[in-house]
């Protein structure tokens, strides 16, 4: 069964799914975003079943295909097949994990893209490991993540084992906090900090995210404490 819900009315839908990382089951979300001209932008696509196309197709065309982050590019093939008259863009990092998307226009800063008349972007850099850019839906004031902030609490679906890990061992419950492999595996935290303050400066108050609960007001707030260990 779909796991969908209308975030914004009429503008942005999140499809929740579950997934299998290291062992622990969590679960990892879709934004589709919804263009002033009717076009869909789906942003880190979830498993394309019957269900979900019928639903998406339901919402209008899919002209752009996002993925987002380096971890997050598992279905983007999938998408690619299904919409071949959809343009695929994606993080750096992501053609080396995944040389399906070779063919996909790299996301930069600075750049236009089809989307630009309805987000903004920035990478957020300085990981050894993670290719993420992160997305700002201007008119609904949403921020649009994917790892760089993960929120847990007891009412997110989990096992022992996510529990153990960011409960127990990165406590990192019941607050908004930086997925470990951003903690952990810093490259360049000048670089890094660049970034989020890049990103602190857009006008936002809520966040979606790729795992665990929603924050839904006092978005830049919540976002600037996760962030306090480069941020200051
Ligand atoms: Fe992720």
């Amino acid at each position: 069964m779909l796991h969908v819900q209308e975030f914004v009315p009429g503008r942005i839908w999140l499809i929740e799914y579950p997934i299998r990382y290291f062992g622990m089951h969590i679960y990892a979300r879709t934004s589709l975003i919804k263009g002033q001209d009717g076009a869909l932008i789906v942003h880190s696509g979830c498993p394309l079943d019957d269900e979900t196309r019928h639903f998406v197709d339901g919402l209008g065309s899919v002209a752009s295909i996002v993925v987002p982050g380096n971890f997050h590019h598992m279905y983007a093939a999938e998408w690619d097949r299904a919409y071949p008259d959809a343009e695929l863009f994606a993080s750096p990092g992501v053609a080396r994990k995944s040389p399906a998307l070779r063919h996909a226009r790299l996301i930069e800063d600075g750049v236009q893209y089809p989307w630009s008349s309805e987000l903004d972007h920035r990478m957020v850099q300085g990981n050894w490991i993670i290719r993420e850019v992160a997305f700002l839906h201007r008119a609904t004031r949403t921020l649009i993540l994917t790892d760089v902030i993960e929120y847990f609490t007891d009412d997110t679906p989990s096992d022992w084992q996510v529990r153990f890990w960011l409960k127990t061992v990165f406590r990192m419950w019941d607050r908004p906090a930086f997925a470990p492999e951003y903690r952990m595996l810093w490259r360049d935290r000048s670089l890094a900090r660049q970034s989020l303050e890049a990103i602190l400066a857009w006008d936002f108050d809520r966040i979606v995210i790729g795992h665990g609960e929603l924050v839904h007001a006092d978005g830049k707030a919540a976002a600037r404490r996760a962030w306090a260990s480069i941020v200051g």
